[in-house]
């Protein structure tokens, strides 16, 4: 984490939760995050039909809302899918693109991703690039090779500006929902291979300023560790992020190192 890059922790909820449990989560973090705040930017990132409560619900408070995806069209006939401009009513921060899960059992592409990332551009709302090995292609040693190939792909052709403001999310897929989180000087190595990318794409001054935050069996006892190396500016949390008191303890992750 370097000291121009706010640190940025986001709970994402994936498709965990009925509409009374996203409600009262929203609610309980709301409480206990209010008294205690003084920590990175956070926002946190319910399903679509609970989007709307969840914000209302932490309207005035410093957790933002954001999306877990979104359909790259244009408003219009394609039944079942959710635009940007859709989520850009309800006043959302972030978006999350790309995620393994929408890869691996939605069958995203790394040209779905990218056209996504441009949608959510759009309306602007804030892209959150998820990218990250298979635990094959990294025993293969293709970790770099498939990172380079996820992140590329969905900057090409993007302005400085936008890559400044753009988010991603290294997620090895190995260490998603396992309790096998990945060493912090791994993480590191990956998140420094990608601010070069980044840094040849659109410049140093560009690319120092983008946040790139680690992501895959985060916890309250691991956070620390990845938020003190140079290059990981905060987290993508999933299961830790459905318990309010562990989630809230690693948004104080400072206390706790
Ligand atoms: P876990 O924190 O449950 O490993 O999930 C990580 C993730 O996929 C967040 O998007």
């Amino acid at each position: 984490m370097s000291t121009v890059r706010r640190p940025l922790i986001i709970g994402n909820w994936k498709m965990n939760l009925g509409l009374n449990q996203s409600i009262g989560l929203a609610k309980e973090l709301k409480n206990l995050v209010a008294s205690i705040y003084a920590g990175p930017e956070t926002a946190v990132c319910p399903s679509f039909p609970h989007l709307l409560a969840v914000r209302q619900i932490l309207e005035g408070s410093v957790i933002g809302v954001g999306a877990q995806d979104l359909a790259p069209q244009k408003p219009g006939a394609y039944t079942g899918a959710v635009c940007a401009e859709q989520l850009s009513e309800l006043e959302l921060r972030f978006a999350l693109l790309g995620h393994s899960e929408r890869r691996q059992f939605f069958g995203e592409t790394d040209m779905d991703v990218a056209e996504k990332i441009r949608a959510a551009f759009r309306v602007g709302l804030v892209p959150v690039l998820c990218f990250g090995e298979t635990l094959e292609q990294r025993e293969a040693g293709s970790t770099e090779e498939v990172v380079v190939r996820q992140v590329g792909a969905a900057i090409e052709g993007l302005e400085s500006q936008a890559l400044a403001t753009l988010v991603l999310a290294y997620e090895p897929i190995w260490a998603i929902g396992t309790g096998h989180s990945a060493e912090v000087a791994d993480a590191q190595d990956v998140h420094r291979l990608v601010r070069g990318l980044l840094q040849e794409a659109a410049g140093e001054e560009s690319a120092q300023t983008t946040r790139i935050l680690y992501g895959g069996s985060v916890n309250s006892s691991n956070v620390g560790g990845y938020l003190a190396a140079e290059d990981i500016d905060g987290a993508l949390v999933g299961g830790a992020s459905l318990d309010p008191d562990e989630f809230v303890k690693i948004l104080c992750y400072q206390d706790h190192t």
